[in-house]
């Protein structure tokens, strides 16, 4: 679905999810993870529990799953997701930096798409490290922002991806942002912290549109837009996001009459690194 998967309404691959999180997905984290009955798993900023439903079908026998994630209210919408799955799984609020947990105490651990918020990804990765057990599996994912790619065959449409581009690092204060190009430098993290580099995978994701979007994709990215810009955006996302808007409009102007010539194209690489905890 168009408007599920819009790099033109986030910075985050957060509208991308359930583009990339398939069963594919789910068996690659199982693979790596080698759980066996009685394991314990640390899933580090489990959200909404998504990953422990997913995991929970693939009916792996007694394995003890633990979910903690900065927000309580995350916490507590992970509970009531996974309450119908039974699944041994319980989660907590904690943060990535400081994990409430004696040294070595999981299994394996996996985190996904949560470093690119945090602000000391070493500290977060030296605690991934910590708690895992010598010889456990580390496994973290993350994307490369600089590595989106956006097309269009509408000059509207290729200003809206460079503004967009603009707003997004204006409203997070990032200009270039090392946090959002964590991905590929996670071999190097997980290095310098104790744990062997095994593997790293990369999951593409991408939308092509052929023929104008529906009026309820322009509407959704306008909306993101004017929610990003009262929710306080700085002085410099003000401007720029004015100017978004208006581009956004142009946009919707030329693409809706160029028919079946109409083309957009957005691309973005997700980088999956596995890790094992040296003895
Ligand atoms: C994009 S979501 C990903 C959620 C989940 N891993 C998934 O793939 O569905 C990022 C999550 O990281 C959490 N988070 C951000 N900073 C964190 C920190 N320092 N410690 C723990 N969780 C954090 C957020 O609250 C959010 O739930």
């Amino acid at each position: 679905m168009a408007a599920a998967i819009d790099a033109l309404t986030s910075p985050t691959l957060k509208h991308l999810r359930e583009a990339w999180w398939d069963d594919v997905f789910t068996e690659f984290l199982a693979e790596t993870l080698k759980p066996r009955p009685g394991n314990r798993i640390l899933d580090v900023g489990c959200g909404e529990g998504l990953a422990e439903v997913a995991i929970g079908r693939l009916h792996i026998s007694q394995v003890r799953l633990v979910g903690v994630d900065l927000v309580l209210s995350k916490v507590l919408a992970a509970s009531q997701e996974t309450a119908s799955h039974n699944l041994r799984v319980k989660f907590a609020a904690a943060d990535a930096c400081r994990l409430p947990f004696r040294d070595g105490v999981f299994d394996s651990l996996y985190s996904v798409a949560v470093l690119q918020h945090v602000n000391d990804v070493e500290a977060a990765v030296a605690e991934f490290a910590r708690v895992t057990a010598p010889r456990g599996r580390v496994l973290a994912v993350e994307p490369d922002n600089s590595a989106r790619y956006g097309f269009s065959s509408t000059p509207a449409g290729r200003r809206a991806f460079e503004l967009s581009r603009s707003f997004f690092s204006a409203l997070s204060g990032q200009s270039d942002g090392r946090r959002s190009a964590i991905g590929p430098n996670l071999p190097r993290l997980f290095s310098e912290s104790g744990l062997e580099p095994l593997d790293v995978r990369l999951f593409p994701v991408s939308l092509t549109l052929l023929g104008p979007p529906d009026a309820s994709v322009w509407k959704s990215r306008r909306e993101a837009v004017e929610r990003a810009l009262r929710s306080g955006a700085p002085d410099a996302a003000q401007w720029i996001g004015r100017e978004y808007l208006e581009t956004l409009t142009a946009y919707e102007a030329e693409a809706t009459p160029a028919g079946s010539s109409f083309v957009e194209i957005q691309h973005t690489i997700l980088f999956a690194t596995v890790g094992q905890k040296i003895d």
